[in-house]
């Protein structure tokens, strides 16, 4: 396999635009921008720039991109990009870290391997978010999806990127860079097929980035989850000759925020064919990033760790196959939760709300004080808020807009879902405590309810990235595939202990 991502060495200087020294400056200019405070930068183009915005080729529209060589002497870049950013007051630290991701996507189509990004005064984001999205977007551009061809180059990375911005503190360059490379690695991750990342591999996989990152970590194999009495993992995992596992990441900081231990629990099915009630074959091969919530937590845990956030946190990864083995379980069946529960299997492919349902748990067993679990749960939060936007479900509601800030930072887009208790028919079995289906009108808020069957009274947030795990097209600040959703949005909730802990 070639190398699929690189984290280019980041730096921010105070420097002028003509003395930054890049194969490529990038530029981002907004719809309103006269670039007054660049007089020299069209003279250095060639008059190709203010040519571009007279002929309005180019007017700062968000993504818009004016490719531009620098003929005059003495300015140490080749060649300029301008990026547009849309209108200045609307400007967020999405934007700016979508405008860098695109300069960093030119820049390797163009082979570049230096680039330098000239920040523009900025009226609602403060310098230190600007440097830190800058930074994790050009981090972010330095990723190719998934390759195995034999055959073929070696793709281009960036190798040097400056960030031209004023009175920024290093931690936030510092921050993005480390939030940029932990996607990168959830891509990564995701992106691999189920034959390679089999849940022993996913556990060895976060064994090594546990110890990169200075995680404690645990590998529960079939037999220590078995003696935990985990009968929903176990129910799924028995239609597989891959046997399950749990990973139980820790992270202990010295300094931690007293009382609290934030549990994330990630959905880690390596590949859900559906099991019994199999899925239709077309596009059954993405089933392949089912396990795109545990690698957000594996990838979030490590990105907290490097960054020493003040809270002490679990990171708890159920992972299986959902296979229509000779052993698998039945449409009909009975499982025992290990909290001691009753599930009435009504359609094998509604597998991840019952492997949560063991892990939440077992996060709770270990002292968790709050929880949010991430999982590519439901096709139905698909159907409701579409391929851009996670659904948040949880109470109570100041936890939820806890994360909804953290994944606003992020720019992880999400939108709360209600979970009243009036869905919880939906849920009513003959036999058992409850269904494992709840149909398909609001399918993903009942499979919220399900999950919180298994949460106690805890804060709970549940993320659906059922939508947003995976890009079925690349977007000019995207590559297509495996999106890395939910590693900064977890990785920024730690991080920002200080303000949700005043909550309580
Ligand atoms: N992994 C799927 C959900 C999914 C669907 C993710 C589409 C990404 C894209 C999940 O395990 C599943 O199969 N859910 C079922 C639940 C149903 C049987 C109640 C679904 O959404 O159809
Ligand atoms: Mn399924
Ligand atoms: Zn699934």
């Amino acid at each position: 396999m070639h190398t699929v991502h690189k984290t280019p060495a980041v730096t921010a200087a105070a420097k002028k635009t003509r003395d930054l020294t890049a194969d490529l400056l990038v530029v981002p200019v907004f719809e309103e921008d006269d670039l007054a405070d660049e007089p020299n930068l069209d003279r250095a183009s060639g008059g190709e720039y203010a040519a571009a915005r007279h002929r309005r080729e180019f007017l700062g529209k968000p993504f818009e991109q004016l490719l531009v060589p620098i003929v005059e002497s003495g300015w140490g870049s080749r060649r300029a990009l301008f990026v547009g950013t849309g209108a200045r007051h609307e400007c967020t630290t999405e934007q700016l870290r979508r405008v860098a991701t695109i300069g960093g996507l030119v820049a390797r189509q163009h082979r570049f391997t230096s680039l330098a990004v000239a920040a523009r005064p900025l009226d609602r984001v403060v310098n230190d978010a600007a440097l830190q999205s800058l930074t994790e977007g050009v981090v972010l551009a330095n990723y190719e999806g998934m390759s195995y061809k034999t055959s073929g180059q070696e793709t281009a990375f960036l190798e040097r990127v400056v960030i031209r911005i004023p009175d920024a503190a290093a931690a936030a360059l510092e921050r993005g860079r480390v939030l940029g490379e932990c996607t990168n690695m959830a891509r990564e991750l995701s992106n691999e097929p189920g034959n390679v990342l089999t849940p022993r591999a996913f556990a060895d996989r976060a064994s090594k980035i546990a110890k990169e990152a200075g995680l404690g970590i645990e590998v529960l194999d079939e037999k220590q989850i078995a003696a935990l009495n985990m009968g929903l993992l176990l129910g799924v995992a028995r239609g597989s000759e891959q046997p399950p596992r749990l990973i139980v990441l820790r992270h202990e900081p010295k300094k931690a925020a007293k009382g609290i231990v934030l549990a994330l629990v990630g959905k880690g099915i390596t590949f859900d064919t559906g099991g019994i009630s199999i899925k239709p074959s077309d596009n059954m091969d993405k089933m392949k990033d089912d396990m795109s919530g545990g690698a957000a937590v594996l990838c979030a845990m490590a990105a907290l760790s490097r960054l020493n956030a003040p809270v002490r946190c679990i990171g708890v990864i159920p992972t299986t196959e959902n296979m229509p083995g000779g052993r698998a379980m039945k449409p009909g069946d009975i499982l025992t939760s290990a909290e001691g529960k009753t599930v009435e299997v009504l359609n094998t492919d509604a597998e991840g709300r019952l492997i949560l349902g063991d892990a939440l748990w077992y996060a709770r067993k270990l002292g968790a004080t709050h929880l949010v679990d991430i999982a590519t749960l439901t096709g139905a939060c698909v159907v409701a808020l579409g391929k851009t936007t996670s659904g948040l479900f949880g109470r109570p509601d100041p936890w939820v807009d806890s994360v909804k800030v953290a994944s606003d930072r992020a720019g992880d887009r999400s939108w709360p879902m209600p979970i009243f208790d009036d869905y919880k028919d939906l849920l009513k079995s003959e036999i058992a405590d409850f269904t494992n289906t709840g149909g398909r009108a609001g399918g993903a808020i009942s499979a919220a309810l399900f999950i919180k069957e298994f949460v106690g009274e805890l804060p709970w947030v549940h993320m659906d990235i059922a939508g947003t795990a995976w890009a079925e097209e690349a977007k000019p600040y995207q590559p297509k595939g495996a999106t890395g959703v939910g590693v900064r949005t977890l990785a920024e909730l730690a991080l920002d202990v200080d303000a949700w802990v005043t909550l309580k």
